[in-house]
């Protein structure tokens, strides 16, 4: 018997594996740590007070200080690996709740209070820094000094006047096949259709784009022309951000910015963070359905509804066919395709070119950073992204 396609299947399987690992040990945890990522809500933080967190198969602790300052430690005790975040913050510093071990913001152990006869042995547990960003905790959990904070930046997002909600979805599923959605514009023309047509299908509509994909210097650019007043642009950032507009709430508001980070938990679980911006200049009223929308609905998490989604194929809240329909709308796709979709099985075809230059993109990348070359110094685009207005509002200009 000729086994040479079993091979063939078994080699692709173990390429296409490395896209969805990251652990630190793995080329692609390397990959991933070379950047600032989100970890967190920063509203979840209140002061002196922990969280755990689990960020790219690594425990930590995440922890505000007296003064209001973050800090992130490891997740586990040195002495004997309880849960940090179950003890106490006192000032800067995080006390363990077993023996009452405490160590500082840097992850030194200052304290050892039943061993005070014992002197006190250099003892480090991780500590990485980090930064708040328009309601985001960032960290840099790679090696060595972090990069600028650059990158992650939404300049758009920056101005004064402009409005800001976030969302958090935690997904029960790979990072990156969440992250290969963001390259796939013909989705939209289907997945959005499902369940029930909202604000968001209804402006892109059911046609089927043609596609082009450009690489930016922050990643790449991805344009879906469906007519000519119907071009949906969207900027995708490496590694794993991407920037769409959608409708406002309201036919007379301003589209709304959404950016999305998908960052693995491990590698069966990924939480998305979300922002969504309202740029300055829209009415009073418009700014207040902005915020009383996101209040009431903003944190809607498709992953919570697993089963009656799956079972029952319905949306059943008419009052949010925004943020919720389309969340579940993906989910529903994304989810579907497994916890970690083999890819070696795909049979792909040329309205999956997102797909096929955001894969070359990593590989090439991850070769570069494996053979010791530098990888691609990426910078944040200051371009804004400019998608149609909906249908029937549309400049003909
Ligand atoms: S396990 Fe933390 S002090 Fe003992
Ligand atoms: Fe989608």
């Amino acid at each position: 018997m000729n086994n040479i396609p079993d091979q063939r299947h078994e080699e692709r399987a173990q390429k296409f594996k490395q896209l969805t690992e990251c652990s630190r040990c793995k080329p692609m945890g390397r990959l991933l740590r070379k950047f600032w990522q989100p970890v967190a809500l920063a509203e979840s933080v209140p002061v002196s007070g922990a969280i755990p967190l689990t960020i790219m198969g690594e425990e930590l602790t995440l922890y505000r200080g007296d003064s209001g300052a973050l800090h992130l430690v490891g997740g586990r005790c040195a002495h004997r690996r309880t849960l940090l975040h179950t003890g106490w913050v006192v000032g800067e510093e995080i006390r363990c709740i077993y023996h009452g071990w405490q160590f500082d913001a840097k992850g030194a152990c200052v304290r050892r209070p039943a061993e005070a006869n014992t002197g006190m042995p250099r003892t480090q547990i991780a500590a990485y820094p980090v930064k708040e960003y328009l309601g985001l905790v960032f960290a840099y959990l790679g090696e060595g000094e972090p990069p600028e904070f650059d990158l992650p930046r939404k300049l758009l997002l920056e101005g004064e006047g402009t409005l800001v909600a976030n969302g958090r979805e935690r997904w029960d599923n790979n990072w990156f096949q969440q992250v290969e959605n963001s390259l796939d514009a013909v989705h939209v023309s289907f997945v959005h259709m499902a369940l029930t047509v909202g604000p968001f299908g209804a402006a892109v509509t059911g046609a089927i784009p043609e596609l082009s994909y450009d690489e930016t210097s922050s990643g790449i650019r991805q344009t879906a022309l469906r007519s000519a007043t119907n071009v949906r642009v969207s900027d995708w950032t490496f590694p794993n951000n991407n920037h769409v507009t959608v409708p406002g709430l309201s036919p007379e508001d301003p589209w709304i910015d959404v950016f999305v980070w998908m960052i693995p938990n491990d590698e069966e679980n990924t939480t998305r963070f979300m922002i969504y911006g309202q740029q300055a200049g829209a009415t009073e009223e418009s700014r207040k359905r902005f915020q009383d929308y996101f209040a009431k609905y903003g944190k809607y998490d498709p992953a919570e509804h697993h089963d009656e989604l799956f079972a029952s194929h319905v949306w059943d809240n008419p009052e949010d066919t925004f943020v919720g329909l389309t969340a579940a709308q993906d989910y529903l796709s994304i989810r579907g395709q497994a916890r970690i979709t083999a890819r070696e099985d795909e049979i792909l075809g040329r309205s999956d070119l997102g797909i096929v230059t955001l894969r070359k993109l990593f590989f090439r990348e991850l070769e570069l950073q494996e053979a010791g070359q530098p990888t691609k110094s990426w910078r944040s685009s200051t371009d804004s992204v400019h998608l149609p207005k909906q249908p029937g509002q549309e400049s003909t200009a």
